[in-house]
C-alpha cells in the first residue's frame, strides 16, 4: 500500500472520542501510529476530524456547559490536538457534517446548541492560531453535486471567507452510490468551479462506491470503474481539487455493509486484496489515458 498511495488520514483514531475520552486527559498513541506510520513512507496526513456531532465522549455530550464554557472546552481540544500534531498535518478536518441534511441551516448538535450560530467562526479562528500552516476544512456529505444542501455550504463558506473566517477548502466526502451519472458527475463538476471562483479548494475527503448486493457484481465493478475514473478525472482537471483521499483500500475493511446494509464492494481493491477495475480506471486516469 505503500507505493500507491501518498497520503493516509485515520477512520476514527483522531477523533474526539478518541483524542480526548477524559477531559483534558489526551491520548494520542493510535494516531501517533499512524502518523509514524505514514512518516516511515513519504505519505502526507489529512486529520480527521476536530468538531463533530458524533463520535464524542460521554463527558462532553452529557456535560453541563454554557456558551463561555464549550467554547473553552472547544478552544482547549482544538489547541492541543493541533499543536501536537503542528507541521506535521497538511489538511485538517475543522469541522465535520454541521449543515442539516435539507440544507436548511445548522443542525442540531451540542455545539450549535449550547454555543449558537457563530461556533464555526470560533472553531476555524481557533485552528489557524493552532497550526498556521494547516489547510483548514469544512467537510461533508451530500454536498458534491449541486442541490439544497450543497448550496446551503456554499453559501456558509462564502460567508465566512467575506467576513475573514481563517478557511482554505471544502471536503466532499463522496460516499457514492454505483452508477452516477454524467449529468450526476457534472454537477459535480461545476460545483467544483464555484468553489475555486471564491478561491476555495475542494478535497475528495472519503470516497467509495457503494453497490448493491443483489447486482450481478462483476457487472458492477465495470460501472464503478467508471465512476472512479470520471471522479478522477474531474479532480485532475480542476486546479483548486487536488487531494483523492478514499475511505479505505480493501473491501474487506469497509464501513459500508454496517451502515448502508444491502451494500458493499465500495472501494478499488477486493476482499482479497486484489486490484479491482476501479484499480486500473484510476491509473489510466492518471497517465491520462
Ligand atoms: C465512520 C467510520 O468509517 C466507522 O468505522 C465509524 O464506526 C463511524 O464513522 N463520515 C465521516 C466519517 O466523516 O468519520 C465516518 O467514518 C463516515 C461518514
Amino acid at each position: 500500500m505503500q507505493k500507491e498511495f501518498a497520503m493516509v488520514v485515520c477512520e476514527n483514531e483522531m477523533k474526539f472520542d478518541a483524542l480526548q475520552p477524559r477531559q483534558n486527559s489526551f491520548d494520542f498513541s493510535r494516531g501517533d501510529r499512524l502518523l509514524e506510520f505514514a512518516q516511515r513512507n513519504g505519505m502526507q496526513m489529512r486529520g480527521h476530524t476536530l468538531i463533530w456531532h458524533n463520535q464524542n465522549p460521554s463527558w462532553l455530550t452529557n456535560g453541563n456547559w454554557t456558551r463561555d464554557s464549550l467554547l473553552a472546552v472547544m478552544k482547549n481540544h482544538i489547541t492541543t490536538v493541533m499543536t501536537h500534531y503542528k507541521g506535521k498535518i497538511v489538511e485538517w478536518d475543522v469541522a465535520n457534517e454541521c449543515i442539516d441534511d435539507s440544507g436548511n441551516g445548522l443542525r442540531s448538535s451540542i455545539w450549535r446548541n449550547v454555543i449558537g450560530q457563530d461556533y464555526l467562526d470560533y472553531a476555524f479562528k481557533f485552528a489557524r492560531e493552532a497550526d498556521p500552516d494547516a489547510l483548514l476544512f469544512y467537510n461533508d456529505y451530500n454536498i458534491e453535486d449541486l442541490g439544497p444542501k450543497s448550496n446551503a455550504t456554499f453559501n456558509m463558506i462564502k460567508s465566512m471567507k467575506e467576513r475573514g473566517i481563517p478557511i482554505d477548502g471544502v471536503g466532499f466526502q463522496c460516499h457514492f452510490i454505483n452508477g452516477m451519472s454524467p449529468q450526476y458527475l457534472e454537477s459535480i463538476d461545476k460545483n467544483i468551479k464555484r468553489y475555486a471562483e471564491i478561491g476555495v479548494i475542494v478535497s475528495f475527503t472519503e470516497i467509495d462506491i457503494r453497490i448493491s448486493q443483489s447486482e450481478n457484481q462483476s457487472t458492477a465493478f465495470q460501472v464503478q470503474a467508471s465512476n472512479y475514473k470520471d471522479l478522477m478525472k474531474i479532480c485532475l482537471a480542476n486546479p483548486n481539487c487536488n487531494t483523492f483521499v478514499m475511505w479505505g483500500f480493501t473491501d474487506k475493511y469497509t464501513w459500508v455493509p454496517g451502515t448502508f446494509p444491502g451494500y458493499g464492494n465500495p472501494l478499488i481493491y477486493d476482499s482479497n486484496y486484489n486490484p479491482k477495475p476501479a484499480y486500473n480506471a484510476l491509473k489510466e486516469a492518471l497517465m491520462g489515458n
